[in-house]
């Protein structure tokens, strides 16, 4: 080739001094600087990877790289950290008093995350997702407890139930005062009535005046002369304007003709004694807890 620079006469641009066609000229017009260096770097770059990352897929498996780097690995770090964590967490969950959890922040945290877990999958179906309960379930936000609301309390509940099948199920049933003939229609209506009156509804006053007799009788022993309830025998304040039935007419009176008799399940054996424990911190949490 000649050192005759080649000026292609439309662009003014120097050409390589390749011809095709007698008249179509190739523009010398190399890549710049800068992109070419970026590529080589990323070249570099590339090997460097391939030698130090896995990479390359080989028949019995694949190269694995010289920092011997696994994702696997890391995710298989990070759980078994995060369990050893647990696991010290859950140890001295299992291994402390109830009181003692709850005056330690990082532990009561710890239960009250689990104990929710738990809640909104056991315990939700009856009790409601915001433990709110519904008719014949009580709600586990407020102060008033059928069974007491100290966090043991609310332990044995959760261990062995109200009237379930375990041995040391919380038991006491109100009796079927209709159902069993106990107390005819009108004495029933009589005490209903009364029931109302020291709830604050609207009554019958002869009524109310009648049953609060039948009361002292034959309901005092459980829901205690003044109607306010006992914890040991799972009796419900009467004189609150809480109902775990209904606050009716018809409703008092299905409770007295019934009884009623509801029934929480056992869990101890169900849930593990730390899911318990957890359990009843997340409960004692909500509200209501003495
Ligand atoms: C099958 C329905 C059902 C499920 C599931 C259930 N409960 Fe209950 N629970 C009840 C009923 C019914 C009562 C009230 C029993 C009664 O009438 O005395 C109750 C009562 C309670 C009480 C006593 C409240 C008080 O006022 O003393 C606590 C605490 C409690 N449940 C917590 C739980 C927790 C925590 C779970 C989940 C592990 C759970 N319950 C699951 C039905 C259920
Ligand atoms: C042996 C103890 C006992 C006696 C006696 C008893 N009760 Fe009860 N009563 C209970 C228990 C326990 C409950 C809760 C039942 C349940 O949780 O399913 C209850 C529930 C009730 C309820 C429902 C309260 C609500 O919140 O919905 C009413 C109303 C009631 N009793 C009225 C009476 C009246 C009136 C008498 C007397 C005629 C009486 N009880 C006698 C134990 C007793």
């Amino acid at each position: 080739m000649s050192d005759r620079r080649d000026i292609d006469q439309v662009t003014g641009a120097e050409t390589t001094g390749h011809v095709w066609d007698d008249d179509i000229k190739e523009l010398n017009k190399p890549l710049p600087r800068w992109w070419l260096l970026t590529f080589y770097a990323c070249i570099l770059w590339a090997v460097g990877y391939w030698i130090a990352y896995p990479a390359w897929p080989t028949l019995t498996g694949y190269t694995k790289g010289t920092l011997g780097y696994s994702q696997r690995q890391v995710v298989a770090r990070e759980v078994a950290a995060a369990s050893e964590a647990q696991g010290g967490l859950r140890a001295q969950i299992a291994s402390l008093p109830l009181a003692d959890i709850l005056k330690n922040p990082d532990l009561s945290r710890f239960a009250d995350a689990a104990g929710r877990a738990a809640f909104a999958e056991n315990c939700a179906p009856c009790h409601g997702r915001g433990a709110q309960g519904a008719s014949g379930y009580p709600n586990l936000r407020d102060d008033d407890w059928l069974w007491g609301g100290k966090p043991e309390d609310i332990l044995q509940t959760l261990r062995y139930g109200i009237r379930s099948e375990h041995k040391q199920t919380r038991v006491s049933q109100m009796p079927r005062f209709g159902l069993d003939n106990l107390l005819d229609d009108k004495q029933i209506f009589d005490v209903a009535e009364y029931v109302l009156s020291i709830s604050g509804g609207t009554i019958a006053k002869d009524a109310a005046a009648r049953g609060a007799l039948i009361f002292k009788e034959q309901c005092a022993v459980c829901h205690g002369d003044d109607g306010k309830g006992k914890l040991e025998q799972g009796a419900p304040n009467l004189t609150d304007q809480i109902w775990l039935y209904g606050n009716t007419i018809d409703a008092i009176v299905t409770s007295i003709r019934t009884g009623r008799g509801g029934v929480m399940p056992a869990w101890e054996g169900r849930l593990d004694p730390v899911t318990l424990k957890a359990l009843a911190v997340y409960v004692h949490s909500l509200g209501g807890g003495q």
